[in-house]
């Protein structure tokens, strides 16, 4: 989509059709033009109700209030709205609540995200008419903001919804098509492309190589190559290193322990977290954020066949830590022990691991929030905070020391799984947690984004399918570290 940026008073400018936020039902203020047609259209401006009136071409769109994420989910809402309509053209003025940045981002990225339709195997595709959307620089309460930091937050919207999108493009994409060797393929393209971002991938002989056993066993029984895909930006003005850990399991059957059918469709999904990574560092590359960022994908598939790794097997990670396979569908957590593994030779000051890693959080938090683990509670607090204004959810679960003993096996350091079936999120941090050196217990999260990456159902700006989890959350978890060093 064009953006464009006009001075003119917002029902002033030539557009196709308006946009008009209804903002707490309040149908007097100075954009509402058709306050008794709507009226008589029964149009209450409850939350996510819209009318376009024929005369005056404005679409009018129910929200709460000027919180950005509920202008985000307004704004995807009037998006939706108009994108199959024949408007070329879309104008809308400036709705502010504390920070002008977070206000104009929040309008792009509803949009941006709201269009957004996996489309890649319709025969059929949306056609889109809408072509450009004109911000007017006037403001809901007559607050003032520079054109610049309207365009800087336009641009940084859309890099933000772009990596987005491309999370939601590869997750989305079926398991025949989307492999191992995708992932490889899109990182290199990626890295390509950016100054400043650097790719390696490796493969079986280098898993080997390194004693990454666990990875390698859950690759046993694929016909596909495992890739370990390690990709960094470095700019020059680095204040931090942080380090991306992805779990990409481009398919979970859930091997030998194999799901039951109606839990394996979906599982294409499993994958989101490596895909948020690739996203993430692409995002933050463009952002030019100040940081050394890596990201480390794991992947592989989690398939069946005669050579497939067994429940009873013992396998010795790269830490030379001795696992007790209990069940091969607990497969994520260990291609995650050997990447973790690898990823703190290389120093984070910020480890950061993404996976849909378990159901259990799903029934822990319900479909729309990650789950955030690890030892530090003040930089998990401190997370929270920073990306509250991503819109993505987030809610701690704590470690406990009776937790902490239910992962141990008789004949091994660790067990893939727990011995108990409560509690079972925590538990895969506390298995995680075996991998994770003294020196780096401090600076770890682990983030469960089983709930959110992938829905059946729509919400708010989020498509049935993929939803892009864990890419706005750490992006606006970096803008916001970025800006207090400043
Ligand atoms: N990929 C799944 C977790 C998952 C479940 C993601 C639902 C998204 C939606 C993971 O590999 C898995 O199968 N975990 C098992 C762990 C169990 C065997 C301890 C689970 O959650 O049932
Ligand atoms: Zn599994
Ligand atoms: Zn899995």
């Amino acid at each position: 989509m064009k953006y464009k940026i006009e001075k003119e008073n917002f029902l002033d400018i030539k557009a196709e059709v308006g946009v008009v936020f209804v903002i707490d039902k309040n149908l007097e203020h100075k954009w509402v033009c058709d306050a008794k047609k709507l009226e008589k259209l029964g149009f209450q401006a409850g939350d996510g109700e819209v009318c376009l009136t024929q005369k005056s071409k404005l679409l009018y769109v129910g929200v709460n209030s000027l919180d950005s994420d509920d202008i985000r989910v307004a704004s995807s809402n009037a998006i939706k709205a108009i994108k199959n309509t024949k408007f070329k053209s879309l104008k809308i003025a400036l709705y502010l609540d504390e920070c002008p940045a977070l206000a104009v981002r929040s309008i792009v990225e509803g949009f941006e995200l709201g269009i957004y339709k996996f489309e890649k195997y319709l025969s059929k595709k949306d056609k889109i008419n809408l072509k450009e959307i004109i911000f007017s620089t006037e403001e809901y309460n007559d607050k003032n903001i520079s054109q610049t930091t309207i365009e800087n937050n336009i641009n940084k919207a859309l890099i933000i919804t772009n990596a987005t999108n491309l999370a939601r493009d590869i997750v989305n994409t079926p398991p025949q098509d989307y492999t191992s060797l995708s992932f490889e393929k899109d990182a290199l393209e990626i890295s390509e492309k950016l100054e400043n971002v650097t790719c390696k991938v490796y493969d079986e002989e280098f898993l080997k190589k390194e004693n990454m056993n666990a990875f390698l066993a859950v690759n046993k029984a694929s016909p596909i190559p495992p890739r370990l895909i390690h990709l960094t930006y470095k700019p020059k003005n680095s204040i931090k290193r942080v380090i991306y850990v992805g779990k990409g399991l481009t398919y979970d059957t859930g091997g030998l322990s194999l799901k039951p059918s109606s839990s394996m469709v979906s599982m294409k999904a499993d994958k989101s977290g490596a895909a948020a990574a690739l996203a993430i560092i692409k995002a933050a590359a463009e952002l030019k954020l100040p940081f050394e960022i890596h990201s480390i994908l794991g992947a592989t598939e989690n398939a069946i066949g005669g050579d497939a790794y067994k429940p009873d097997d013992i396998l010795i990670a790269r830490n030379k830590k001795s696992i007790e396979v209990k069940n091969t569908d607990a497969e994520g957590r260990l291609v995650l022990a050997d990447c973790l593994s690898y990823a703190q030779d290389f120093k984070p000051d910020l480890l950061i691991d993404m996976a849909t890693l378990t159901g259990a959080c799903v029934v822990a938090l319900g479909e729309y929030t990650t789950g955030v683990i690890g030892f530090n509670h003040d930089l998990i607090n401190d997370f929270e905070n920073r990306v509250k204004y991503s819109g993505e959810l987030t809610n701690p679960l704590r470690f406990n020391k009776y937790l902490k003993t239910l992962v141990k096996s008789n004949i091994a350091d660790t067990c893939n799984i727990s011995s108990s079936r409560y509690g079972g999120a925590i538990t895969a941090g506390v298995f995680l947690s075996n991998f994770i050196e003294e020196e780096n217990k401090q600076n770890w999260l682990h983030l469960d984004i089983a709930g959110p990456a992938f829905t059946d159902n729509a919400w708010g700006y989020n498509p049935a399918g993929g939803s892009g989890a864990g890419v706005r959350m750490n992006l606006y978890y970096l803008m916001n570290l970025a800006k207090e060093a400043k």
